[in-house]
């Protein structure tokens, strides 16, 4: 088949190029050259391990053209993926749909034959609804379906995900014409097991925001559960897997941490907060997941404060800052709201993290980037373990600063406590006894 995706964010290249690995002729377009030119020489825009060898492969075998010219490339395409960024409107609790909306122009204009027009980025409720009235404009009704066909890839797992994913949703009010379509488009996922579930189009689009505000619903219920068993001398992880072993509960997305993060869960969460009240309905249970998370990284940094006692001019050392391992995103890393909390009580930040150095931190005095875990560990005060990299999984912290004491708080839990006795290391951990 031909397809084309328009936007190489992250959502559209990694499912672009799967696509062309599949045997399809694959599309990527953008409007940006830069990034169309890196693409085209094997310079990948984002961090996605194994990634950038699909790309070099498929793209040395043609299959995968890298493009801005959309017109040509939807022209020449039976399937079309509209991959364009949905951020955070003005209000920041809502999806900016702007470019989903021009794309769609766009599509209207270059309607050559029957097409099959896709909404994969994270599009709200009834979107579908008003790209089908746009197309509707120029063009017949028999020729093109819009689909709702949302992405449920990790950041950092993304290839996995994409290619042993549990369920593939698709969102269609034409049952009958674009269900073969879309199986066969899917055939090499089905063949390997993965559910293949057909539902009406507003559903799908109701189950990408319901899907990531459960989870991020999981993930607040057992970090509020860690902050119960910090008090009462219980191990967070032996309920969680007390508790995960229930089929009906589940054992992923139970690991207690800092606050939840990245493009997904925040935004998500806030939008479909706003959707719900523009149907009258309110979801109290999503509202407070938001509340507790918000507030999450505030406790945090006051542990950060009762551990270090006077924090005037204390140095504390950031074990990665993103927002969470395998990744490059900042986006919504609880770093970014612990930060400027111990700076403001005149606290020095140390990182390090193997994306390298942040953007965001550039301008900042009181923030140093350390190219090396060594350093960060021998020049801070407190060290954070902020994600759960595996290059921070196996420290030899004994090797560090032999004679003074060392201080880890970990937010990933990923050492054990029994690990630092008899240790010249002071050690805090989430939803453990003899907590802070
Ligand atoms: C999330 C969903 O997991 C994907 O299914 C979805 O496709 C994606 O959003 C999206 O909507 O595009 P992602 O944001 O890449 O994926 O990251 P997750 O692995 O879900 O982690 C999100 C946050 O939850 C991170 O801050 C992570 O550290 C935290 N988390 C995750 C926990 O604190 N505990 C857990 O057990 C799991």
């Amino acid at each position: 088949m031909n397809i084309c995706f328009v936007g190489t964010g992250y959502v559209g290249l990694v499912s672009g190029v799967l696509f062309s690995d599949f045997g399809n002729t694959v599309y990527c377009v953008d409007n940006d050259k830069k990034k169309i030119s890196n693409l085209e020489k094997g310079i990948i825009p984002i961090y996605e391990p194994g990634l950038e060898e699909l790309v070099i492969r498929n793209f040395n075998s043609k299959r995968l053209i890298f493009t801005t010219d959309i017109n040509e490339a939807i022209k020449k395409s039976d399937i079309i993926f509209i991959a364009v960024g949905t951020p955070p409107s003005k209000d920041g609790n809502s999806a900016d749909l702007s470019s989903v909306f021009s794309v769609a122009k766009t599509i209207s204009n270059n309607l050559n034959k029957h097409k099959i027009i896709i909404t994969k980025s994270t599009v709200p409720l009834g979107t579908g609804d008003e790209i089908e009235k746009i197309l509707s404009k120029k063009n017949k009704k028999n020729l093109f379906d819009v689909v709702s066909n949302p992405e449920f890839l990790r950041e950092g797992e993304a290839i996995r995900d994409f290619k042993y994913p549990d369920r593939v949703v698709i969102g269609t009010n034409n049952v009958n014409k674009v269900t073969p379509i879309m199986t066969k488009l899917y055939e090499p996922i089905i063949k390997k097991g993965g559910k293949f579930i057909v539902v009406k189009r507003r559903a799908a689009e109701l189950i990408k925001y319901a899907a990531n505000a459960f989870l991020a619903t999981k993930i607040t219920f057992i970090n509020e559960i860690a902050n119960l068993c910090e008090k009462s001398d219980i191990n967070v992880e032996d309920v969680a897997i007390g508790i995960g072993t229930d089929a009906r509960i589940g054992s992923r997305f139970l690991r207690a941490g800092p606050a939840y993060g990245g493009s997904c869960f925040p935004k998500d969460t806030k939008a479909l907060v706003k959707t719900a009240e523009k149907y009258n309905v309110n979801l109290n249970v999503v509202k407070s997941v938001i509340h507790s998370n918000d507030a999450r990284s505030n406790l945090i940094a006051n542990k950060i404060l009762k551990i270090i006692k006077k924090p005037k001019g204390k140095k504390i050392g950031f074990l990665g800052v993103t927002f969470k391992a395998n990744t490059d995103d900042m986006r919504d890393s609880s770093c970014l709201s612990i930060i400027p909390k111990l700076i403001n009580k005149k606290c020095k930040i140390n990182y390090y993290d193997p994306t390298g150095r942040k953007d965001i931190f550039e301008k900042n005095k009181s923030i140093l980037f350390y190219n090396n875990i060594d350093s960060v560990i021998k020049n801070s005060d407190l060290v954070v373990i902020h994600t759960e990299w595996d290059e921070f999984k196996s420290l030899q912290f004994d090797k560090f600063r032999k004679k003074e004491k060392i201080i880890i708080f970990d937010l990933r839990n990923l050492y054990h406590p029994d690990d630092f006795i008899n240790k010249k290391i002071k050690y805090f951990s989430i939803g453990r006894p003899q907590n802070v």
